[in-house]
């Protein structure tokens, strides 16, 4: 089958490990030249080579979303590498606090705030001239179900994902003008260290798949070929959606 992304050039956040490596993974397989980045070298270093061992067109670097000068360095060793991006994907988020909502300390709320969606809107706003310049492109933001549903104990985090949501739908009303098509993954319960205090506790993971319509949590790999279809040609018709990867689980009609 032909590849779907040759020439492209992607950036996607905290991809060295869980969801976002199996993003990179797959848009390299499919073709595209791959910046992967997240907080440590050794992790930067260590996906790298894994990836390359593919015979993948990888670059690798250190990004903090939530530092100005590490976010730069993205940016530009995108462009320096590979002459300019098409693609981006805003993968990284934290959630420092579990628990009940108004439990959440004001430092939290500012931390979920900041890293799940103010950076994602700073990075846009870097990466977007650039997008411009190759004549248009495609973002992919990643939500979660539980931003159609926000929790009592996920409260802020859930929140945070609702406004992923509200991000995806004001950038492509800017942008389609620019041929810049904006989509979110929303993924459900997915095997990685983000959750893994929800699948390695058996009793916890028994009572949540009991709502999974496929009976089980999903595997970062069911996400990665979702956003190389939202990234490539083949969505050309497709701005402004959402597609879950849920298991079937609660999220909207
Ligand atoms: N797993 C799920 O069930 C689930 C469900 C719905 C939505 N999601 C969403 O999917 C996305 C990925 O989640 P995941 O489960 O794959 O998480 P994960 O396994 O915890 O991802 C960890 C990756 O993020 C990097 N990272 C962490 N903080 C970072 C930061 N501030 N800046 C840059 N990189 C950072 C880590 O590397 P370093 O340690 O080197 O930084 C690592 O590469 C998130 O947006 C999450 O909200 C996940």
């Amino acid at each position: 089958m032909a590849k779907k992304l040759i020439g492209k050039v992607a950036v996607v956040t905290a991809s060295t490990d869980g969801i976002g490596y199996a993003i990179a993974e797959k848009l390299a397989q499919e073709g595209a030249k791959v910046v992967v980045s997240s907080r440590k070298q050794k992790n930067v270093d260590a996906a790298v080579e894994k990836l390359k061992s593919q015979n993948l067109d990888i670059v690798g670097v250190v990004c903090h979303v939530g530092k100005p000068e590490d976010r730069d360095r993205l940016v530009t060793t995108a462009v320096e590498r590979y002459g300019g991006i098409d693609i981006f994907v805003s993968n990284a988020a934290v959630n420092p606090h579990f628990g009940p909502l108004l439990d959440c300390p004001e430092s939290a709320w500012d931390k979920i705030f900041d890293i799940n969606v103010k950076t994602t809107f700073l990075l846009c706003k870097a990466i977007v001239p650039h997008m411009q310049k190759r004549g248009g492109g495609s973002i992919i933001l990643v939500s979660s179900t539980g931003g159609y549903e926000p929790s009592a104990v996920l409260g802020p985090y859930s929140v945070s994902k609702t406004a992923v949501l509200g991000l995806k739908k004001a950038l492509a009303n800017q942008l389609s003008s620019m041929n810049i098509r904006v989509n979110c993954l929303a993924p459900g319960l997915i095997k990685t260290r983000f959750s893994e205090a929800i699948w390695q506790d058996p009793n916890t993971l028994k009572s949540v798949t009991q709502n999974i319509k496929l009976g089980r949590i999903g595997e970062p790999r069911e996400c990665g070929g979702i956003v190389a279809f939202l990234a490539s040609d083949e969505a050309s018709f497709i701005t402004d959606e959402t597609i879950v990867v849920s298991g079937g689980s609660y999220s909207r009609l």
